[in-house]
């Protein structure tokens, strides 16, 4: 039967990472949503759209658009309209507009569609702000992950550093805070802490360490 692990939490607390080693020792299929509203902003970007003034394209941008998330050994790949946009999804110009893109009551209706439709039939690993609460409410395991807004920054400030990204570790932080904030206060899908997930506070843990913890309330739940 098919079996739906949960993770939602703010940006910066290893969710993508967690996910994708859990996916693959664990034989699910992983499924990052962020990257969805990503790649929408990444077409109304490409489209000359940087605001929320003309929201009734930005929907019907969101009605039309092609994403495909596909899986190789070590990663997940995608594609917007055909066309492989895993690094230009990440950028910060991209970053910023996702939150309010994602903010859109009708965008988040459509890509939570998107996203049961992914998961169909299969037994999967999905994180973003509102899966345990929106997206699958009855998954079998639900897990917050959190960590403070300071060591989530140090994290995404040494990936963009690795990545190329210009940014400096205030800017990173400034912009980590306001994302958090536009996030959590939208009125649609907003992040926040499902009453039966269990938190887990990354602050002070490793890598290694959360993984462990994720796949042993995993193995609980399916021991039950
Ligand atoms: O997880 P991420 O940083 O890639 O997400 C990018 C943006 O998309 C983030 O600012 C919030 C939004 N998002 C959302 O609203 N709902 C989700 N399920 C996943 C992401």
């Amino acid at each position: 039967m098919a079996f739906i692990v949960a993770i939602d939490g703010p940006s910066g607390t290893g969710k993508g990472t967690i996910t994708k080693l859990i996916a693959k020792e664990m034989g699910l299929l992983n499924i990052d949503t962020g990257s969805m509203y990503r790649s929408l902003a990444l077409k109304c970007l490409n489209m000359g759209i940087n605001t929320l003034d003309n929201k009734e394209k930005i929907i019907e941008i969101a009605k039309n658009i092609n994403i495909e998330i596909k899986h190789n050994e070590e990663n997940q790949e995608i594609f917007l309209d055909g066309e492989n946009v895993t690094s230009k999804i990440r950028t910060k110009e991209v970053t910023a507009f996702s939150s309010p893109v994602s903010s859109v009551p009708e965008v988040r209706k459509i890509m939570v569609d998107m996203q049961r439709k992914m998961a169909e039939n299969k037994s999967v690993i999905m994180e973003g702000r509102d899966i345990t609460t929106v997206v699958f409410p009855n998954a079998n395991v639900k897990i917050y992950l959190d960590a403070s807004v300071e060591e989530r920054a140090r994290r995404r400030f040494a990936e963009n550093m690795e990545k190329g990204i210009q940014m400096s570790f205030e800017e990173t932080l400034k912009a980590m805070e306001k994302r958090d904030y536009d996030d959590s206060h939208r009125e649609a899908g907003p992040l926040k802490i499902a009453e039966d997930a269990i938190i887990i506070d990354t602050t002070n843990m490793t890598i290694e360490e959360v993984k462990d913890e994720v796949e042993k309330i995993i193995n609980d739940s399916k021991a039950k």
